[in-house]
């Protein structure tokens, strides 16, 4: 297993371009599966979660091609004209949960298929109940048989009116796409609003679908007998540019996070870091954000879109383990995502954690250690706090790292920083 070796107390200095969007591009993906015509997405991250979906798509037979742009961009060819095999297996279910999202798509083509259902992880029990549920009002039956969900809609998907009881974001994208498809006309009530659910809609939009709301927390959609293919640009990735602006924040550097629509992309994340001390300004490719030179300690509460995204809740972290007094972090969205705590402590980080809440003391500096990334996002947060330590950090593990973030050491290369991935 692949290792990276961090060295402390470097500053991140330059320029980063920023990827598209993980998290759009899976359900972007799971899309193409609504049409037999060719689905074109440009601005796709070269990740291994993003191989991950194609594999899938591959085995249920959909046609992949891709294009390699640039190091950080690829341009994607889907084609979903010969599906035949409607099983997601577990062996991809299991390395991805995003995998579920072709759920929704599948059925509303097809009316049935069978897709293993995905366990827990290591951030939280993870459960799709609210999935089915809705494709239930929409006149799906289920059986759960040997770890798979038999899904069937014997009549087709019918619109209908369904409440989500909590904010899902796979849940209403999977419900967003097999609506596209019913007989009638669906609105999701409390529905998420996060921008990747715009992302989908717009395309979904594009590939002929009637689409209203997006971006609130009502959406109405009008069901059509048939999609067509479109070509769709996916937005900036909102977590990787939180990231590296945590990155020039806790390194002491300063650098450009160049990516479309930045700001309007991460509303409570930037008034935060600006709370903790960092200098955030708007330029003409995306955002430069500056160390100040101290860090102050604030309280943050996780929540949906536009509230404080649990996704960058370990990397924050870790930078507020050097402000200058006692920061509280509640975590409102996954029960297990403090994870990363036990390793911030052994680079000299003081956190207390109960259930779901934790009181971060800042300290003077932390210093080198081997750790182990434990989930993707916690992962990032160790290299923060790597970055600005005493010594050296080897963090193992690192496949986590490599699901959602691309070319990291290439990215902080860029930017004058040395950090080395070990073969292993
Ligand atoms: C998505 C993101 C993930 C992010 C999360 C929250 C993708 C591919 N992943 O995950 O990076 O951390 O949103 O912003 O976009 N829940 C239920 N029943 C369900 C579904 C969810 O109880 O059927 C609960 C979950 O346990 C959790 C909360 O709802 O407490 C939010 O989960 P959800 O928004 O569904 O997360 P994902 O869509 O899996």
């Amino acid at each position: 297993m692949d290792k990276l070796l961090v060295y402390g107390q470097q500053k991140l200095m330059g320029k980063i371009p920023i990827s598209g969007a993980k998290n759009a591009a899976l359900p972007l993906f799971a899309a193409s599966l609504l049409t037999s015509e060719v689905l074109t997405l440009h601005n796709v991250p070269p990740l291994s979660d993003i191989a991950t979906m194609a594999e899938l798509l591959t085995c249920l037979g959909t046609h992949y091609k891709s294009d390699n742009l640039s190091r950080d961009e690829m341009t994607v060819h889907l084609q979903a004209d010969h599906v035949e095999n409607l099983v997601a297996k577990y062996e991809l279910v299991k390395k991805m949960r995003a995998s579920i999202l072709v759920l929704g798509p599948l059925l509303a083509r097809y009316g049935h298929c069978r897709v293993s259902a995905p366990g827990g992880c290591a951030i939280g029990v993870r459960p799709i109940d609210l999935h089915l549920k809705g494709l239930e009002a929409m006149g799906a039956v289920f059986e759960l048989q040997d770890g798979y969900i038999d899904a069937k809609a014997p009549h087709g998907l019918n619109g209908a009116v369904f409440e989500f009881p909590i904010v899902t974001v796979t849940g209403t994208e999977n419900l967003l796409m097999a609506a596209t498809l019913a007989n009638g006309t669906t609105t999701l009530i409390n529905a998420a609003q996060e921008p990747e659910i715009v992302d989908l809609a717009e395309c979904l939009i594009s590939m002929g679908a009637e689409i209203s709301g997006h971006g609130t927390s009502t959406i109405t959609i009008k069901g059509c007998g048939e999609l067509h293919g479109a070509t769709h640009k996916i937005i900036s990735d909102r977590i990787e540019a939180g990231t590296y602006a945590l990155a020039a924040g806790i390194s002491g550097g300063d650098v450009e996070l160049v990516g479309e629509n930045l700001s309007s992309l991460l509303p409570t994340f930037l008034e935060t870091i600006s709370r903790i001390g960092l200098d955030v300004t708007p330029t003409e490719a995306g955002l430069r954000v500056r160390s100040t030179g101290s860090l102050q300690p604030i309280d943050i509460t996780t929540a949906a879109f536009p509230g404080f995204p649990t996704d960058l809740q370990a990397q924050t972290m870790a930078i507020l383990c050097l402000a200058n007094g006692v920061s509280n972090i509640w975590e409102n969205i996954w029960e297990n995502r403090f994870i990363h705590v036990a390793e911030l402590h052994r680079m000299g980080a003081n956190i207390t954690v109960s259930g779901a809440h934790a009181q971060i003391k800042g300290v003077q500096q932390l210093t080198g250690a081997q750790v182990m990334a434990t989930d993707l996002r916690a992962s990032f947060s160790l290299v923060l706090a790597a970055l600005s330590a005493k010594g050296e950090t080897l963090i193992d593990r690192i496949y986590h790292l490599d699901r959602g973030y691309c070319n990291v050491t290439e990215k902080l290369a860029d930017c004058g920083v040395c950090v080395q991935r070990v073969r292993g």
